[in-house]
């Protein structure tokens, strides 16, 4: 198993910043229509920092291991910085091993887009 598989893996089975958040910022639901694997996205901001985010929701292992290490690229960014960030940024994190399963591993990416998006975050300087 190449070090990568072993990531994915790891993020599935110990999922990291899984639950919810008692005071988020911002709680954002986005689904992959054809099959129906939900992802939930939450945000805690100060001072334009995601000073701590959560995810939930049910999904393929995929989904759900590429969910589990953006929170962790997530933490402690600006909202600014996140914006600007990449799709390639998260697909090169996980390996991109996971060519054939594209939308799976972007689910949490257009999640996360649509959570700044509800901030109100269009780019560099407005948050
Ligand atoms: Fe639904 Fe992977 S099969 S997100």
């Amino acid at each position: 198993m190449s070090p990568y598989e072993d990531l994915i893996i790891d993020h599935w089975r110990n999922p990291r910043n899984k639950g919810t958040l008692p005071d988020p910022d911002v709680d954002v639901t986005e689904a992959n229509v054809p099959c129906g694997d939900v992802l939930r996205l939450q945000l805690k901001v100060r001072n334009g920092v995601a000073e701590d985010v959560r995810f939930d929701g049910r999904g393929c292992a995929i989904s759900m291991a590429s969910a589990s290490l953006l929170t962790e690229m997530i933490k402690g960014k600006r909202l600014e910085e996140l914006w600007e960030m990449r799709e390639e940024e998260l697909l090169d994190a996980l390996g991109g091993v996971i060519k054939p399963r594209l939308k799976c591993a972007l689910l949490p990416y257009r999640t996360l887009r649509k959570a700044l998006e509800a901030l109100g975050v269009r780019g560099r300087g407005r948050a």
